[in-house]
């Protein structure tokens, strides 16, 4: 599986080098199915990219990780993830924070690992 991340500050970059799949930002070419990394830019807001990503490439989108703060956004903690459901019908896989922990890597590997074929 490979993960496609959209990521400004590097968090999500480094959570998706973490899960040990080949890995590239949203700008690349992309021709396989993917697990997208995104984050908030706002409270329920996605990212201009994250949208001209998911446009492109709907069909191949198998999941999605979202990346928030709670610490500093703690009443709109990955506030995206609700519409991305909703308007834009992908699956949520787990919202994590910063460039997530042992536990999150342990879950999406573990979904990745089920939603390989
Ligand atoms: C302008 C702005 C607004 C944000 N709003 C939210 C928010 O509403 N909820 C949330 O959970 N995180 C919010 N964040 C935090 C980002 O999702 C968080 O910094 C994320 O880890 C960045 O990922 P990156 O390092 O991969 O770019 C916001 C960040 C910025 C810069």
């Amino acid at each position: 599986m490979l993960i496609v991340y959209d990521s400004l500050t590097g968090l999500g970059k480094k959570f998706s080098e973490s899960l040990d799949y080949k890995s590239q930002p949203v700008k690349e070419k992309l021709s396989e199915k993917c697990i997208l990394i995104t984050r908030n830019v706002g409270a329920g807001k996605i990212p201009r990219t994250t949208k001209k990503f998911i446009r492109k490439h709907k069909e191949l989108i198998v999941g999605f990780v979202n990346n928030g703060d709670r610490e500093k956004h703690g009443e709109t903690f990955c506030g995206s993830s609700d519409k991305l459901v909703k308007e834009y019908g992908l699956l949520l896989i787990k919202n994590i924070e910063g460039a997530g922990n042992d536990e999150d890597i342990k879950d999406v590997k573990a979904f990745i690992a089920n939603h390989e074929n």
